[in-house]
């Protein structure tokens, strides 16, 4: 399989991506697809033995920019395809231009002698997650209710939009406001999504109440990979993103909100819009999948629409009224997820 980039425009906690770097997202996250990731990787061909030469992110909330730190994120789309491409000339030669419509960010022309390479490559930033958790475990003697009262107060303001910004490429954050972001839990409620938080006298202290353990959080937080991946990510909204003219050869993994669900703080994308994204990516070549819950081949004919309801690993999601779930493809998905037949022959 050729090196190939993935693109994750509504990443949220970018539970595919994680997966396909053989780990997990850092904390949970509403509507993450962690349960799906393996079929999600047979529908499309992909394994953690094959992962992506680089990825891409974006998102409307601070979560992107938490993940642009632990990554070790810099650069735009641009520059991650030209690293991919440098990579690839460097270490198994290819023609220039089988990773086509790449444009090499540092000077523009696809002839990049080894010393420009390694010149290039230098200065890509590392993760910062060993510095994240080293700042969470820090804090294990501290009182759960008064660290979160402390932390919450201070706030995050790297990790937001900057009022009237249209979107950002971002490079690392602020390590401290990363970790205190994580720890509070990053949904306003530290809690998890099926627990509401009590801000009572009495129910401090109450197991249920309190925030992820500090040290289960620093050891999830320093499983992520410490080798930089190459990672761009795109604070802003996924229509706004830019990327190269021509996406042959990427993957696109389209997880909006899913329409006429509670919605996200940060941000929200129409049905229409989803679509026209969609569509977009695939005349520019790229391999597109969309998770909603409903099928959406009727507005995007010849597409692939496949059900996954019953393919979802671990908890089932007992605090949801979703029902479906559905994954519809611009291409034939390599593997489909067998149908049980009934015992007794066809209803
Ligand atoms: C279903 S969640 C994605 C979950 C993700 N696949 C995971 O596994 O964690 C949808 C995400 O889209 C983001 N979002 C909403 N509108 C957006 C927009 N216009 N552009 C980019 N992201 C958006 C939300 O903030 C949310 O994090």
């Amino acid at each position: 399989m050729k090196p190939y980039i993935l693109v994750e425009p509504f990443c949220g906690m970018a539970a595919l991506s994680f997966a396909l770097m053989g780990c997990q997202p850092p904390i949970s996250w509403m509507g993450s697809k962690r349960g799906y990731c393996r079929v999600l990787m047979e529908l499309l061909g992909l394994s953690r033995h094959h992962p992506p030469a680089a990825f891409i992110w974006s998102d409307t909330g601070p979560n992107v920019a938490a993940l642009a730190c632990l990554s070790g994120a810099r650069g735009d789309a641009r520059d991650v395809a030209g690293w991919v491409w440098h990579s690839a000339q460097a270490y198994s030669p290819v023609k220039a231009g089988t990773l086509q419509g790449l444009y090499i960010r540092t000077n523009n022309k696809q002839n990049i002698s080894t010393s420009q390479l390694s010149a290039n490559v230098a200065d890509i930033t590392l993760p910062r997650a060993p510095e994240v958790a080293a700042i969470i475990r820090g804090w294990k003697d501290e009182e759960p209710r008064a660290l979160w009262t402390r932390l919450k107060a201070a706030g995050w303001p790297s990790l937001l939009l900057p009022e009237g910004s249209g979107g950002r490429w971002l490079g690392p954050q602020s390590v401290e406001e990363v970790a205190a972001w994580l720890w509070v839990g990053g949904h306003e409620n530290p809690f998890g999504n099926d627990v509401k938080p009590q801000f009572t006298p009495e129910a401090v202290g109450r197991a249920t109440w309190a925030p992820p353990p500090k040290e289960w959080l620093a050891d999830r937080v320093a499983t992520l990979p410490t080798k930089p991946p190459m990672v761009a990510c795109w604070q802003g909204r996924a229509e706004d993103m830019r990327l190269p003219e021509r996406l042959d050869g990427w993957i696109t993994y389209l997880d909006p909100p899913y329409s006429g669900t509670t919605g996200y703080k940060h941000g929200g994308c129409t049905r229409d819009a989803v679509l026209a994204l969609a569509r977009d990516y695939d005349r520019r070549g790229a391999t597109v999948a969309i998770s909603e819950a409903v099928r959406l081949d009727d507005a995007l004919p010849g597409w692939h629409a496949v059900q996954i309801d019953g393919e979802r690993v671990g908890q089932k999601r007992t605090f949801s009224k979703q029902q479906h779930e559905w994954v519809t493809m611009n291409r034939k998905p390599v593997v489909v997820p067998g149908v049980q037949a009934s015992l007794f022959g066809a209803r």
